[in-house]
């Protein structure tokens, strides 16, 4: 077994510029949680099983706990602190209107996937929900809850965009769930 270390590494995380010295081989979620301070993203499989770890790197969602920080070197990492635009602010209301989350364990990872799918796809079918959602599990079945939120969002968001032609305001961050 190879013992740890440590190097300088350069990251870019919610847009901000933040130099951690770890083993590049360290998961992302622990440099958030533990070197960067930031515990909305939550640890609950360590092995790409349950999607608590979901954030974004280049707004891609991915497992942070297998995912080596190494890999995110040059690249933009989102965390749910760090969630901002019109997509965001979409999803933040239709989770609270939906009163969506219950134990809220789960849920910042749930919110990363659904802002990724919505960014990508603005308008998803069920089917297009449950495929973009399926990594991401919840022990408390708030599932169908998830789905009419992310249908919600959709609806919000493309009213939004219309009646804003620039689609771009300032929103509010979105409050991580803590533990
Ligand atoms: S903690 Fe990363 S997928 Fe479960
Ligand atoms: S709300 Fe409890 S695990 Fe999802």
């Amino acid at each position: 077994m190879t013992a740890p270390t440590n190097v300088p590494l350069a990251l870019v995380v919610n847009g901000a510029p933040a130099t951690v010295t770890v083993d590049a081989d360290t998961p992302l979620l622990w440099v958030l949680r533990q070197t960067l301070g930031l515990p909305g993203t939550k640890f609950g499989c360590g092995i790409a099983a349950c999607g608590a770890c979901t954030v974004h790197i280049d707004g891609v969602p991915v497992p942070s706990c297998v995912t080596p920080v190494s890999a995110a070197v040059g690249k933009a990492i989102t965390t749910i602190e760090g969630l901002r635009g019109p997509v965001a602010d979409a999803v933040q209301g239709s989770w609270a209107a939906l009163d969506v989350p219950q134990c809220g364990y789960c849920q910042s990872g749930q919110i990363m996937s659904a802002v990724a799918l919505l960014s990508a796809n603005a308008s998803p079918s069920d089917a297009d929900i449950d495929t973009a959602m399926q990594g991401n599990l919840c022990r408390c079945g708030t599932y169908p809850r998830i789905r009419a939120a992310i249908h919600q969002a959709a609806q919000s968001a493309a009213a939004k965009a219309i009646s804003t032609p620039s689609g771009v305001r300032a929103i509010a961050p979105i409050a991580p769930v803590t533990p």
